[in-house]
């Protein structure tokens, strides 16, 4: 193992957290830098500069307002010029490359990228929807790093970064503080908050959610109650803690589709204390608390909708993130997985650890690392063989806990870029999964 490795590993093993969802917190790294009573006092705390990040615009509802106030060693405004750099597998919305393609796509994982190759310089667009001028609809990217970043961190203008890790954990050192990503746990990183990506182990692989919308709020719960599905108090965010390193840092800035960069003359990540609810979070996807029936029928599956990016009609997403998490199924004279399905809304598939119970698993089918496209209105649902078990299944309890799959539901159809529609792994012959669904007619 690599000195940056175990060190990353130490690190993240001693982290600190503060818990909740959508709440304000607040945090020190040194007694006494966080101004009490006000956010701009005249002289901040220690020789501290007062600056407030807007993740929502000044005069949105309350309940929509987003904002955290950062006391750092330089104001971010000491910089010189952004300037273009080349923006390597990275694509932004609008999505023009391709036509949007009606047809079902599925993708092995990404192939390993060269070495030094890190978390930044390992994201891959597949593809997505909306404008990121307009602050409508999201992006997949998949990302495939063996390299730490060093001297250098990103931001992204775009939107915030739903970061799903599927092989190897990630120390992800934000503004605000430090937090640790493994298999198994999201990252949320908000709107223009600067980061830099280390590994846990020799590789680090995984998923992207870049959504350009609303900021991902926990779904209304409705008749569920007070309680269930993602709990807020299990979002963690970081405790304040800051670099004082006065050497040349990269800061690259994804706006508008492309990436900017521009080298400060000191690490941007030098916030003392904060305050806010403009907030990165990890969640750890196994404590989604799965509600399902306890009667009949697959209920819809927004019920594993753990976070939900609003839009201006009730209920419709810009984008939903949901998981299909260990859960017990126990419906009677019920067709068991997910049924036979065609949906307005279009549904990126990705698969963390095991299997998905509507497919079946192993070489060239729906692996961990790899995703599958379906999208507006074409037809999906388990394959044959899934079919013609479950439809033979003896229906006593069972226990679905041998994966984690989660999607990326959105509203408008997602355009695949060229690397995407065009790769060596994109899986010729998908269609196949749903041949040989024999005709059971009897009249
Ligand atoms: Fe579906």
């Amino acid at each position: 193992m690599t000195h940056d490795i175990e060190h990353a590993r130490k690190t993240a093993g001693d982290l600190d957290h503060s818990s909740g969802f959508g709440n304000e917190h607040s945090s020190e790294a040194v007694p006494g830098a966080l101004p009490v009573g006000r956010n701009a006092p005249q002289r901040a705390p220690l020789g501290l500069y007062a600056e407030q990040l807007s993740g929502s615009a000044f005069t949105e509802p309350r309940a929509h307002n987003r904002r955290s106030w950062l006391y750092r060693i330089r104001p971010s405004a000491a910089h010189p010029p952004f300037a273009r750099i080349d923006n390597g597998s990275l694509r932004g919305a609008p999505f023009t490359e391709t036509i949007p393609d009606p047809n079902r796509l599925r993708w092995n994982p990404l192939p390993e990228p060269a070495p030094g190759t890190d978390f930044l310089a390992g994201l891959w667009t597949l593809g997505g929807n909306g404008d990121a001028t307009r602050r409508t609809g999201m992006a997949i990217h998949l990302y495939y790093a063996n390299s730490p970043m060093t001297d250098r961190v990103f931001s992204d203008a775009d939107g915030e970064l739903l970061i799903v890790p599927e092989h190897g954990g990630l120390l992800i050192r934000t503004e605000l503080g430090l937090l640790a990503a493994r298999p198994g746990e999201v990252a949320l990183i908000p709107r223009g908050m600067r980061f830099r990506v280390e590994l846990l182990d020799t590789t680090a692989r995984g998923y992207v959610c870049e959504n350009h919308g609303r900021p991902f709020v926990l779904p209304d719960l409705g008749p569920i109650g007070a309680n269930g599905l993602a709990n807020a108090r299990d979002f963690r965010a970081p405790v304040a803690a800051y670099e004082d390193i006065e050497r040349p840092t990269q800061v690259v800035n994804k706006f508008c589709g492309n990436l900017w960069a521009a080298t400060y003359d000191h690490s941007p990540l030098d916030v003392v204390a904060w305050h806010g609810n403009h907030v990165p979070y990890v969640y750890d996807l196994r404590r989604f608390n799965v509600i399902g029936t306890i009667s009949y029928d697959h209920p819809d599956p927004s019920i594993f909708t753990v976070l939900t990016s609003p839009s201006e009609t009730p209920g419709l997403a810009g984008v939903d993130f949901v998981v299909f998490a260990p859960r017990w199924l126990v419906g009677e004279d019920t067709f068991r997985p997910p049924y036979f399905h065609r949906n307005v809304m279009s549904e990126y598939m990705g698969l963390i650890e095991g299997a998905y119970d509507a497919k079946t698993a192993g070489k060239g089918g729906f692996v961990p690392g790899g995703g599958s496209l379906h999208n507006m209105m074409s037809a999906h649902g388990p394959d044959r063989e899934t079919f013609d078990r479950a439809s033979a299944a003896e229906l006593k309890p069972q226990k679905i806990d041998d994966g984690l799959a989660f999607m990326f539901e959105t509203r408008w159809p997602v355009t695949a870029t060229a690397q995407a529609a065009g790769a060596a792994h994109l899986q010729r012959g998908y269609d196949n999964v749903w041949q040989g669904l024999e005709r059971h007619f009897r009249p």
